[in-house]
């Protein structure tokens, strides 16, 4: 397959509970899946603080550690896996900055949020992060190996 080898990047994509409780899942699974990526886990569930600390762990040290742990656990998140060419990068890029100023209009972030504590979804941001958080969040057993018929019009 000319794409196969391409395509096996993942990235775990999670909406936070402020994009769930402002009605944003369906406009962000939209844009993931008309760019083209796969969809290969999803779940709903509110995370436990434990859970939280472990996901932002490298952030321990910053101040805003404790509240971002208390905010992810606070309600319910739809944590995913995404698959496709470069999607850990992309997914980034269509996400939006971290900083609302610097967030493009067009991006989920600059489209949707104003505050840097409320900016509606996380994106793993290298391979690295990407293995560990889906190993966090996911067993192994809950990804779907399959093949997406749009596929072969996207690669
Ligand atoms: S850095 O400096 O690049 O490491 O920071 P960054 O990767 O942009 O941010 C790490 C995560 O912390 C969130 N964040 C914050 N939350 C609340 N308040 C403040 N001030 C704040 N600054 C950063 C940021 O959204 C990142 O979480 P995710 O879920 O990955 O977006």
């Amino acid at each position: 397959e000319v794409y196969a080898s391409s395509v096996q990047e993942k990235s775990f994509i999670m909406i936070k509970p402020d994009g769930i409780h402002r009605g944003l899942i369906a406009d962000i699974i939209k844009r993931f899946e008309a760019k083209g990526y796969k969809l290969v886990a999803i779940k709903v569930m509110v995370p436990s603080k434990d859970l939280a600390s472990k996901h932002y762990e490298e952030h321990a040290q910053r101040p805003f550690y404790p509240g971002l742990v208390t905010f992810l656990s606070s309600g319910p998140v739809v944590a995913m896996v995404w698959e496709g060419k470069d999607v850990i990068k992309y997914g980034r890029k269509m996400i939006g900055a971290t900083n609302p100023l610097a967030s493009t209009p067009g991006t989920i972030r600059g489209d949707y949020g104003i505050d840097v504590g409320r900016n509606i979804i996380h994106g793993s941001d290298s391979v690295e992060s990407a293995q560990r958080e889906i190993a966090l969040w996911f067993g192994a057993g809950e990804l779907a190996e399959y093949d997406l018929a749009m596929g072969k019009w996207v690669y």
